[in-house]
């Protein structure tokens, strides 16, 4: 089955097209590098395909599943249950410590008890931070921070992981080991990720490479990952 296939998609901010025409398609499992120019629609794509934004016309389908079918609700649903976001600057909760920010989602879910600790507490271990478990958002590093964001994004088990620069606010040995993480993540759990990114050392664990420039993906090419 696939992870997601963008068809046609095009989307405008009043008068300005910024994306005109998209389609990609990602297998379950892959990871795909998105590259471009600042504004060339790497973050208004993204945000489409998960659901915060709408497209204007084509179609992106998630697990089979059709968005542009979805009222507001079901969208919202989508967030919660389906596909995860991991964003530059973190977006944790200030005033939740490190596993209550990765509780949250579970608690929209309605997951109670020992269940809910139970995977809290997997979770906070695969991603290295059982030692920092119980500190504040502002007491922890950069890659603390990123790194309760993907334990927050894996909570709700999703099969697509969006990341829109993901090292972007790290140092560069920090970011690498992000990067190791998710991809590790990715292959233990079977996730298919887009990670847009401004960094070519992203390619590295990436089987694709999407280059988007003025709203159209101009080359695909084969990459390590
Ligand atoms: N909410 C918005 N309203 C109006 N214009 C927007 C909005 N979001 C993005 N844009 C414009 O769309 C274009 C693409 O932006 P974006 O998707 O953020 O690009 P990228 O992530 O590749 O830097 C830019 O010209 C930007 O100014
Ligand atoms: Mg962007």
């Amino acid at each position: 089955m696939k992870a997601l296939q963008v068809s046609k998609v095009t989307k405008s901010y009043g008068e300005v097209p910024v994306l005109k025409g998209v389609s990609f398609g990602l297998a379950a499992g892959e990871r795909v590098a998105l590259m471009g120019p600042s504004g060339s629609g790497k973050s208004t794509l993204l945000n489409c395909i998960g659901g915060i934004d709408r497209s204007d016309e084509g179609t992106i389908t998630i697990e089979e599943q059709s968005l542009e079918g979805l009222d507001e609700n079901e969208l919202c649903r989508l967030r919660r249950e389906s596909v995860s976001t991991i964003f530059q600057f973190f977006h944790l909760l200030p005033t939740l410590s490190a596993r209550e920010n990765i509780e949250f989602p579970l608690q929209l879910a309605g997951l109670e008890g020992a269940e809910r600790e139970e995977r809290v507490a997997q979770l906070i271990d695969e991603v290295g931070l059982s030692h920092r478990a119980d500190a504040m958002p502002d007491e922890l590093s950069g890659g603390e921070m990123q790194r309760v964001a993907i334990a927050r994004a894996l909570s709700i088990r999703p099969h697509l992981i969006l990341a829109d620069e993901p090292t972007g606010n790290l140092d560069t040995v920090t970011g690498e080991s992000i990067l190791d993480l998710l991809a590790e993540l990715s292959d233990a759990h079977g996730i298919a990720m887009v990670l847009v990114t401004h960094s070519e050392s992203v390619t590295r664990i990436c089987q694709r490479t999407l280059r988007m420039q003025d709203g159209v993906i101009l080359e695909e090419i084969a990459t390590a990952g």
